[in-house]
């Protein structure tokens, strides 16, 4: 089911970024001082979010996840999740966040209907995390992900951005993790975008190159499958709890099978990540649109979403950050 797209693609995916704050400052996605902000007017309403989901459920949309910024600063996501939760045909309801308020919220997320999580963690070293991540806390990520197993948010997703001279030491300890815990490890080619673009370009570490470093440290990689809708290919060492993610949007991309469309935290959707065309859909809900009329707008960002990025091409999206499309 879902809608198809030009390239008979079916989408069946919405990503929605519920805000464009974050309490880290990962050196790869945003600059020490932030990014401007918007302005708490611009961001849609969780009326409005749940009026967007109705209407893409009405098309055959089935998986929501919602991203940011951290989706856990935006003040009153547990309503939210409650809200999207009892939309018919909503059958996945997700969220990707950084942990770090993970411990507080875990198990008020699942009873209000969250079915699973997926959480950035770059490194396992506490002073390299403050690094990293500008201001955080290790200790608060990993707590997070224990209550996190505890509510049964399941299967967790730990997903690792490899960065030369940062983490990508770190690789094969993020790998024997897999064996004694139900973690799935995902580790993701950095892409150039935002506002950190060409900065990470020059950190660039090729999956191949990590899958590799594993199976010699470790032993060979066994496929695996595990419940998604995101383009990870999965793997398992012998006798290991959890699994092995590779996400490969540079080496590998994945686009021909792209079953997503994201929605930003002001109200457009963006059939790309890695594409700056966007369709507003805020004016229009503020002007009053029925939920018919947004299905037909949805409609329209499918039929116009692109048939695969231009990295290649040198001439990377970097009018959005990261935070303000979700990732
Ligand atoms: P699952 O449903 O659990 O498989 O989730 P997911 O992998 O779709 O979601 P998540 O938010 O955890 O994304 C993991 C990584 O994949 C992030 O670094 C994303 O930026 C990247 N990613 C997700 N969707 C796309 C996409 O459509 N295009 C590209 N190029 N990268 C993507
Ligand atoms: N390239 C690849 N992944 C990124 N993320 C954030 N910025 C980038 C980037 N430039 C990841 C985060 C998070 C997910 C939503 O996107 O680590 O796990
Ligand atoms: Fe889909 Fe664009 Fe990502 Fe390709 S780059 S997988 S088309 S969102």
């Amino acid at each position: 089911m879902g809608c198809i797209d030009a390239y008979n693609r079916s989408i069946s995916y919405l990503r929605i970024s519920v805000t464009d704050r974050c309490n880290l400052r990962c050196i790869y996605c945003m600059p020490e001082e932030g990014i401007p902000l918007k302005p708490h007017s611009e961001l849609l309403t969780f009326e409005e979010i749940t009026k967007i989901v109705r209407a893409a459920a009405s098309l055959g949309i089935t998986k929501i996840r919602l991203t940011g910024g951290e989706p856990l600063t935006r003040k009153g996501i547990v309503d939210l999740v409650r809200m999207i939760a009892s939309v018919p045909g909503i059958e996945d309801l997700a969220m990707t966040t950084n942990g770090v308020l993970l411990q507080h919220f875990a198990h008020k997320l699942k009873e209000a209907g969250l079915k699973r999580v997926n959480v950035s963690l770059d490194t396992l070293k506490p002073e390299r995390f403050r690094r990293i991540t500008r201001v955080g806390n290790l200790e608060d990520v990993i707590k997070g992900i224990e209550e996190a197993r505890k509510a049964g948010l399941t299967p967790i997703k730990i997903n690792m951005v490899v960065l030369e001279g940062f983490n990508r030491d770190e690789v094969v300890d993020f790998a024997r993790l897999t064996i004694s815990e139900e973690w799935h490890v995902r580790f993701i080619e950095v892409m150039p975008v935002g506002a950190e673009a060409e900065g990470n370009l020059g950190q660039y570490v090729s999956m191949k190159e990590v899958r590799e470093e594993i199976e010699r440290a470790l032993g060979p990689l066994i496929p695996a499958s595990l419940k998604g809708s995101g383009p990870a290919r999965y793997f398992r060492l012998e006798g290991a709890k959890g699994t092995i993610g590779f996400i490969t949007p540079i080496s590998e991309h994945f686009c021909y099978q792209c079953n997503r469309l994201r929605l930003t935290s002001d109200g457009r959707i963006r059939p790309c990540l890695l594409s700056d065309f966007e369709i507003d859909l805020k004016s229009a809900i503020r002007s009053g649109a029925t939920e018919e009329e947004i299905a037909e707008i949805i409609k329209e960002a499918v039929r116009l979403k692109p048939e695969r990025h231009q990295l290649e091409a040198s001439s990377f999206p970097s009018g959005r950050a990261m935070a303000e499309i979700g990732g």
